[in-house]
């Protein structure tokens, strides 16, 4: 592991980043440019209108997508240009995902869930850290279910478990609170806040809803590849107003 990477004050960065899907008819130019740096011990919302590319961002943020053009750093490291290898080895040891599916292995136990990118990686979890995560995600008496004997909220509880417990240099998280009732959102969108606020986790976040957006640090809006408008410290009315001035339809 490399022993600067804690000093780097920049989790994850876009420079001049150009997305092309497609060629001739098919040609769509999803990401024009973007330029965007996402701070350390930071949690931030992506927010912008269906096909905006604010999951396209995100996909090249974190290398599972390839960029057309520009470079993405996470912490230290070029992304872009890395091997198959490096790149396999960044997004499992660097990277931490939440989706708005869940995406847990139907078979195994919520514990097993959580474990496995660890297990994978050959590595144990530290038994404290195992302790803080379970106990403020709440699923103490959950970790023997299956997913399909929790709620959504428990199973999401369980995705954002499995994404901090190898302590990513970033979480990235797509829509986490899309498929949620509102009470187990909040739960979740708090979980995320707290690990940010009280462990240095670094989050980045699409979202659709100017609630979730305002349990952020900062909003960055997108409209056709582009960024288009920033807020600091959002709340549900400023991002509001921001979506009407801007005529960020989402
Ligand atoms: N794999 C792909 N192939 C072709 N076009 C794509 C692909 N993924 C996304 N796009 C297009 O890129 C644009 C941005 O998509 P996306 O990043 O998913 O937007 P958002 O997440 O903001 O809804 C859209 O026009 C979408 O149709
Ligand atoms: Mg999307």
């Amino acid at each position: 592991m490399d022993g600067t990477r804690a000093l780097e004050p920049v989790a994850a960065r876009a420079d001049e980043v150009w997305k092309v899907y497609g060629t001739a008819e098919a040609r769509v130019v999803a990401l024009r440019g973007v330029s965007a740096n996402f701070a350390r011990g930071k949690f931030t919302a992506i927010m912008g209108p269906s096909g905006s590319g604010k999951s396209t961002l995100m996909h090249c943020l974190a290398g599972l997508d390839t960029v057309s053009r520009g470079t993405v750093h996470i912490g230290g490291t070029q992304v872009t240009g890395l091997g198959d290898k490096a790149l396999t080895r960044l997004r499992r040891d660097r990277v931490g995902f939440i989706f708005q599916q869940f995406n847990l292995l139907p078979t195994l136990t919520a514990a097993e869930n959580i474990r496995l990118p660890l297990d994978i990686a050959g590595k144990k979890p530290d038994p404290q850290w195992w302790d803080t995560v379970i106990g403020t995600v709440n699923l103490q008496d959950r970790l023997d279910h299956r997913p399909s004997q929790l709620s959504g909220g428990q199973q999401q509880r369980v995705a954002c478990a499995r994404a901090l417990m190898s302590r990513p240099d970033v979480i990235f998280a797509d829509e986490p609170t899309g498929n949620l009732d509102s009470k187990s959102g909040a739960e979740v969108l708090s979980f995320l806040r707290s690990s940010v606020r009280e462990h240095g986790q670094t989050i980045v976040m699409v979202t659709h809803d100017p609630v979730a957006a305002s349990y952020t640090d900062r909003v960055v809006f997108l409209a056709d590849g582009e960024i288009v408008q920033e807020l600091d410290r959002p709340t549900p009315e400023s991002v509001l107003e921001a979506m009407k001035h801007g005529e960020v339809l989402v």
